[in-house]
């Protein structure tokens, strides 16, 4: 190799590598392209990460209308929906959370903070009358707790584009049919009225809970959606009859 007079002797190998910003990105770009290759290629053969759990369905109109009262309100700031695979919170909470269970989550509510209780499976935990309770002014129950209080959930729910929920949830991955999407608003009333005929949303809707959430059955309230979330929270998989290792479908 001929020695530069000021530079020293002209580089070779990887010493040159190192010397040229440029042939050095592009080299970079190329190693990360085939980690990041190996890594991905393998996941588009199959078809889904998660593994399929009998009785997951997609949430009814009126509990997803519900669901979306739960993160206008924040409540993810004071509670986790997530069991953790732990001995004390199992035997708190009940079994642990399963993947499958929040697959139909548009955004999920794991959520990192637990300043009330974990919620992922409140459903059937207590009554509707005492979530209502609870909700309107929740120091009337637990005198020392911090949750705010929510009395003006009472109004009526603002249900006109419960169909385009359904549809971008649908665009988002959610399995809903187009029976479900046509018969969206008919649903949501029919599982928020004592009155009504259930048994479409019974067919669309394995395990939905049909009734009057709120104590008024004259009309649909946020309260009544946001009850028949909170209800249905964790029941929809029957952990008495399976364990997850013969869960799948
Ligand atoms: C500032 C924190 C905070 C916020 C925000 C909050 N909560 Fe709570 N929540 C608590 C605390 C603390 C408790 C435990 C004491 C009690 O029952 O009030 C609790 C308890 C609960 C319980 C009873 C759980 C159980 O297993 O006993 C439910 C249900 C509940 N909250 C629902 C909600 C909903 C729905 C929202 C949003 C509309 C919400 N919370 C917002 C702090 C909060």
């Amino acid at each position: 190799m001929a020695n530069h007079p000021e530079t020293g002797p002209a580089p070779t190998g990887h010493a040159r590598i190192e010397r040229n910003v440029l042939l050095m990105m592009v080299l970079v770009l190329v190693t990360v392209s085939i980690g990041g290759l190996v890594q991905i290629i393998p996941l588009f053969t199959i078809e889904s990460t998660i593994e399929r759990v009998e009785g997951m369905r997609p949430y009814t109109p009126l509990e997803q209308m519900g669901r979306n009262i739960y993160v206008r309100e924040g409540c993810y700031n004071c509670h986790s929906q997530q069991v953790r695979p732990f001995r004390d919170e199992v035997e708190r909470y009940g079994h642990y959370s399963l993947a499958a269970e929040s697959m139909f989550d548009h955004p999920f509510q794991w959520s990192s903070k637990r300043t009330g209780p974990d919620l992922a499976r409140v459903g059937g935990k207590y009554s509707n009358e005492w979530h209502v309770a609870h909700l309107a002014e929740p120091r009337a129950l637990v005198p020392e707790t911090v949750m705010p209080a929510y009395p003006f959930l009472d109004r009526p729910l603002d249900y006109d584009d419960v169909a385009a929920h359904l549809t971008a949830l649908r665009r988002a991955g959610v399995p809903y049919t187009d029976d479900m999407v046509a018969n969206a608003a008919a649903d949501l009333e029919a599982q928020a009225s004592p009155d009504a005929d259930p048994s479409g949303v019974a067919a669309r809707y394995p395990k939905a809970l049909v009734g009057d959430f709120d104590g008024d059955p004259s009309r649909v309230t946020e309260m009544d959606a946001l009850v028949a979330y909170l209800q249905m929270l964790g029941t929809l998989v029957d952990f008495t009859r399976h364990q997850p290792s013969d869960l799948r479908q």
